[in-house]
């Protein structure tokens, strides 16, 4: 397996433009590319600050404190929800996804693929719900940098009903990402299959590495 990878490291480092073999080169790309993997990232650090004003907020007795991390929780959620949309118009018409590790089951790389579908959907439920229960509390909020009059009128039960799904995802979410995590880290550092290098490419030993990587040797475009 790794004799085969040298060698394909080896070919891309030699082959011309013109070449048959660098066209399917180009086909064993192994990382995602460059606009998912900014989406990736960007979302990975937005939701971890979700989170953190949430826990924050929750702890603070500082009332002017807890406004303004409501104020940031709820500004990065609805940014959380724009992404997550375009990242997925982008993954359905123009992402390059790699295969998966040939040694990977059908029935792990069905889990894997199941569990970051589960993450996408929650990535668009956990704004909706918050949005939806702060809007029919029927108050007025703030969001980014404007402050909003109510916009409807107050539902308790429903506003009751998204905080205890806002609530749930949010512990769905903290679970399948922590799952999501080791599981990238293990096989990365345990298996050694490189899963991590799909989503940092920069994370490849050598620049030939990260070229066959990204499908963007020199030579291949
Ligand atoms: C808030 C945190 C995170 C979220 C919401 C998230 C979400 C996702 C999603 C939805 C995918 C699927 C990409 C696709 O097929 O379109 C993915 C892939 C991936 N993520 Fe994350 N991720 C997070 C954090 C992390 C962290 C901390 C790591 C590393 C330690 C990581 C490593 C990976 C890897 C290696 C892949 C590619 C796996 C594959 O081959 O399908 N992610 N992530
Ligand atoms: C991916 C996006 C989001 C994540 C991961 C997230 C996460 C959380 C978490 C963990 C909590 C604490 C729950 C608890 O008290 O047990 C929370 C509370 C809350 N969230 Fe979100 N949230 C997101 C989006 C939003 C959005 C878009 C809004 C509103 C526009 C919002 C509004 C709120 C509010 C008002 C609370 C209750 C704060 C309180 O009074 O204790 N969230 N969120």
């Amino acid at each position: 397996m790794a004799g085969s990878k040298s060698q394909e490291i080896a070919a891309v480092d030699s082959c011309s433009s013109s070449n048959a073999d660098c066209v399917m080169l180009a086909d064993k790309r192994t990382s995602f590319d460059g606009v998912s993997i900014a989406f990736h990232w960007l979302t990975a650090v937005m939701v971890l600050s979700l989170i953190t004003t949430a826990v924050w907020h929750s702890q603070s007795h500082d009332d002017v404190l807890r406004v303004l991390l409501l104020r940031i929780h709820r500004s990065l959620g609805v940014t959380v929800w724009f992404t997550t949309v375009s990242r997925l118009i982008w993954r359905m018409t123009h992402a390059q996804l790699p295969p998966f590790p040939d040694q990977m089951t059908q029935a792990h790389r069905s889990l894997v693929q199941i569990s970051e579908y589960c993450l996408y959907a929650l990535l668009v439920i956990q704004p909706l719900s918050g949005f939806g229960a702060v809007l029919t509390r029927g108050r007025s909020f703030s969001l980014f940098w404007g402050h909003f009059p109510p916009l409807i009128p107050h539902y308790p039960a429903v506003e009751a009903a998204l905080f205890v799904l806002h609530r749930l995802s949010a512990w769905g979410l903290i679970l399948l990402i922590t799952g999501h995590a080791l599981h990238a880290l293990l096989r990365h550092f345990v298996v050694r299959d490189n899963t991590l290098q799909r989503m940092a490419p920069m994370l490849a030993a050598t620049p030939s590495q990260r070229q066959l990587s990204l499908g963007t040797a020199k030579s291949l475009t």
